[in-house]
């Protein structure tokens, strides 16, 4: 039964406009489906209002009302979600942090950085590196995700199969709980063995405990060089293989990307991107390696390229000047949206222990051949994450939304074999909730919703995500 939320009417839009301000109040029909959307598939959900809060005092009086009010609040960075965590399936309010956008202070003795979440992870990145530091979560939106979304999902990318993903690095965090408290999660050190870990609980809570308004992020120093090579492969597992033989060579590069054949071919195209492809190449790695010495580097590289020669790869391309990296990088960062563009699609982030990704690979095309589908793979093959495009091709409306889910269940009923689960670093969120119970058995959901219930008794937050209906 869907919940029974309060329906807004003008006394509720007053007190907002009172509150922030008519500009930071936006009721006008195009800028409300604007709010609709984030990145996952075609989904639209129009709220009634999209608040433009600008400190975390404002979040907590509009919490407060909602909560008395019974208004279901939708939190929202920039919208470049992948699982539909920031669609606001119930209208209400969303609740947009794209106002609370200021990098507060960074600290060169501490290695530091205290922020607010509607800042853009690359700015973020490019403002610490400007003091000799480093914060490496670098998901693929990097260009446009906020730190907050990224923190609400607890999202990954490249670069965490040699430095972990945005949990690794949050030491402390500013929330408004749904009923207004405010309150700090944490201290800003780099060990706490003190209580439950409230930190780390609102991290991956996909914005369903409460809002975050300021976050104290932990950094590493500047490695000072970076190499990067492109190793081509005539079948779709071997690169797979290649990964698990190289760390086990205690060689740990700072990122193994994966991506078939046509995941590279559209991803060319749609970026404007021109590369040279061996007629037989069925799938790539990307392999960089960073740190302080170049001839280190050089001499992992030479390792590196005994083991790719080892494991049935064609050709190796080493990128020698920055716009050469540029434009490797560039293809396989925009792997989502050249897909997207080519087909109505649904992604599936699955994971499992990178051992195993050979096997979850070819059991993704047995499945996708048994129920009728096409894939497209790429992902972060030494986190044994990979990013699962089915597309709808030339299905129906019938096969689309019924046969080929049974395919999705299978697929992650495969993760879940192989010791892995159901999303890497997108999160539950809508699409994936109806999936939950190939992970978790009823005991573990209803700790779950315990939780919840403890944050937010009247499930005002984000309603309608993680668990299943
Ligand atoms: C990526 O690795 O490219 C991102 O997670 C985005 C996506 O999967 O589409
Ligand atoms: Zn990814």
């Amino acid at each position: 039964m869907k919940p029974a939320y309060t329906k807004l009417n003008h006394d509720h839009l007053q007190f907002f406009t009172a509150l922030l301000g008519e500009s930071n109040v936006l009721v006008n029909e195009e800028e409300k489906q604007k709010y609709g959307r984030d990145y996952t598939e075609d989904f639209l959900f129009v709220p009634e209002v999209v608040l433009l809060p600008q400190n975390a005092s404002e979040i907590s009086e509009i919490l407060k009302y909602c909560n008395n009010q019974r208004v279901a609040v939708t939190p929202r960075g920039a919208g470049t979600g992948l699982s539909g965590g920031a669609l606001p399936l119930y209208g209400g309010v969303v609740l947009s942090t794209e106002k609370l956008n200021h990098i507060l202070a960074i600290d060169e003795d501490n290695f530091q950085v205290t922020t607010e979440p509607g800042v853009i992870n690359d700015e973020l990145r490019r403002a610490v590196e400007a003091k000799g530091l480093f914060y490496p979560p670098d998901p693929a939106s990097k260009g446009s995700c906020f730190i907050g979304g990224n923190l609400a999902e607890n999202s990954g990318g490249p670069k965490a199969v040699k430095y972990g993903v945005t949990k690794d690095y949050v030491l402390n965090l500013e929330v408004v709980l749904p009923n207004g408290e405010i309150m700090w999660t944490g201290a800003n050190v780099l060990k706490n063995s003190t209580g439950y870990n409230l930190t780390q609980l609102l991290v991956g809570s996909e914005g369903t405990l409460g809002v975050i308004t300021k976050v104290v992020l932990k950094l590493l120093g500047k490695p000072k060089t970076d190499l990067l090579m492109m190793a081509s492969f005539g079948d779709l597992v071997s690169p797979c293989v290649a990964v698990s033989r190289l760390l086990n060579a205690g060689i740990t590069p700072s990122a193994l990307e994966y991506m078939e054949r046509n995941a590279v071919e559209w991803s060319m195209r749609y970026a404007d991107v021109s590369l040279e492809l061996e007629n037989d190449m069925q799938s790539i790695l990307l392999i960089e390696l960073d740190g302080n010495d170049g001839e280190i580097l050089m001499r992992e590289c030479e390792q590196i390229y005994e083991i790719l020669e080892a494991n049935k790869c064609l050709n190796v391309l080493l990128a020698d000047t920055a716009a050469e990296k540029e434009r490797l990088w560039k293809v396989r960062r925009i792997c989502g949206e050249a897909v997207h563009a080519h087909s109505v699609y649904k992604e599936e982030d699955t994971v499992v222990p990178r051992f195993q990704l050979p096997v979850l690979l070819q059991k993704v095309k047995e499945i996708g051949a048994k129920y009728g589908f096409e894939s497209v793979c790429y992902g972060h093959a030494g986190d044994g994450n990979l990013h699962v495009n089915i597309l709808k091709g030339e299905l129906d409306d019938e096969a689309w939304n019924h046969t080929v889910k049974h395919g999705i269940r299978e697929i992650f009923e495969t993760c879940h074999q192989l010791g892995g689960t159901i999303s890497g670093e997108h999160g539950i969120g809508l699409v994936q909730k109806e999936y939950l119970d190939v992970v978790f058995n009823s005991a573990q959901i209803q700790l779950m919703k315990g939780i919840k219930q403890v944050f937010d008794p009247h499930g005002i937050l984000n309603p309608g995500k993680i668990f299943p209906d």
